[in-house]
């Protein structure tokens, strides 16, 4: 049987993202053949087409942090599965394609009657979300947070689980993600036309209590800096190594791993040098998911539980099929984008 899945032949811009047609992979022992209803667009996918995530595969590779899928057949020394069974994963590349072979140990179970394309959005942006206010930030009732880029995939998020948390929240935006904001609860700041420090002092008067910084290099400053004493930046982003979809230094078409994260590392470095009491601290998720498979898990279910007692709503900001993964990048890149984008397989077997 064959299947499509998307390929990225060179490092570079969205042309570099080609549709190939090909035969279906096999599980391997102690793997499982999963038929994906739906995988993730996310900034960090164009990132890895650019080269420059710290996760990015050699070519060629199929991008796609992650997916839900069906189970649709199994390998040699799996147990407790079946096929016809939901499930989701975080391969961190290879979900851009009808069929993935996974080992069973990196499956979560997806309860019955969600949205696959809803259920997607949790793997990599709620996870993110979740984790940092709560294991990285461990963030309490009334606490004031500042969360930047909050109309997109992790920012809704970050939202929607920091009005559970009955957080105060205060969200850097473009004017066209400002309704989706103030919606979800916090009070938008105009990153394009205000000074987001200035702005954060004149709201809470001595700062927030944590800032999640998704731009990365010396706005990690600039989010120190609208910090109260004792408060902390949580740095987790690049985004402002794109310019447009593309990479802002205009060197693209290489593998550049390490280049935006070893600036990274001096700002974190600086965070606990310098004095006020103000730390910056580093969060990844595949990093948190090497370390501590269980909580990844653990987390995972806690949130489908969450979306399954519609307690969160993730914002699909658009649908595409999976051949037109190029046209996904290309949108994304633009920007104004609120909520998350998603392929989805809808191919009849
Ligand atoms: N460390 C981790 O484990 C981890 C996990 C997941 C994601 N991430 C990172 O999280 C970031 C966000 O990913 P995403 O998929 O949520 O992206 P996204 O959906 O494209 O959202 C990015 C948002 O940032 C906004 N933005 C751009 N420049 C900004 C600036 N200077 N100030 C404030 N907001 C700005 C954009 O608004 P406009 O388009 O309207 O300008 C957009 O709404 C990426 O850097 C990604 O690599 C990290």
């Amino acid at each position: 049987m064959k299947h499509q899945r998307i390929v990225v032949t060179h490092y570079g811009g969205p042309d570099e993202l080609q549709v190939v047609e090909e035969e279906c992979p096999e599980p391997r022992p102690d793997e499982v053949r999963v038929k994906v209803l739906a995988a993730g667009v996310s900034l960090p996918d164009l990132m890895a087409r650019e080269g420059i995530h710290p996760e990015t595969p050699r070519v060629p590779f199929t991008p796609g942090w992650d997916l839900v899928g069906v189970v649709d057949r199994v390998g040699d020394g799996t147990y407790g599965i079946e096929p016809g069974q939901t499930v989701a994963a975080m391969p961190i590349n290879g979900a851009y394609a009808e069929f993935v072979c996974l080992p069973q140990s990196e499956l979560v179970p997806v309860p019955p009657g969600l949205d696959a394309a809803e259920a997607v959005s949790l793997v990599l942006n709620y996870i993110t979300a979740y984790q940092m206010l709560h294991r990285s930030a461990k963030v309490k009732p009334g606490q004031r947070v500042l969360i930047h880029g909050a109309a997109g995939g992790v920012g809704t998020a970050l939202l929607q689980l920091g009005r559970l948390a009955e957080l105060e929240m205060y969200g850097t935006c473009s004017s066209r993600g400002a309704t989706v904001v103030s919606d979800l609860g916090g009070v938008p700041i105009d990153y394009q036309r205000q000074d987001f420090v200035k702005e954060v002092q004149r709201l809470t008067g001595e700062g927030v209590d944590v800032v999640f910084d998704s731009i990365g290099g010396s706005h990690i400053w600039r989010s120190r800096k609208a910090l109260r004493p004792g408060g902390r930046v949580v740095a987790y982003g690049l985004t402002g190594s794109l310019k447009a979809g593309r990479l802002a230094s205009g060197r693209s078409g290489g593998r550049h791993r390490f280049r935006a994260i070893a600036i990274f590392g001096l700002y974190i470095a600086g965070g606990w040098l310098l004095p006020g009491r103000k730390r910056v601290v580093p969060y990844s998720i595949q990093t948190l998911k090497r370390v501590k498979p269980a909580l990844f898990r653990q987390d995972l279910i806690a949130l489908l539980d969450l979306l399954q007692q519609q307690k969160i709503k993730p914002l699909i900001a658009q649908r595409f099929p999976l051949a037109e993964a190029k046209a996904a990048h290309e949108l994304l890149g633009k920007g104004g984008v609120t909520g998350k984008f998603v392929l989805v397989c809808q191919r009849d077997r």
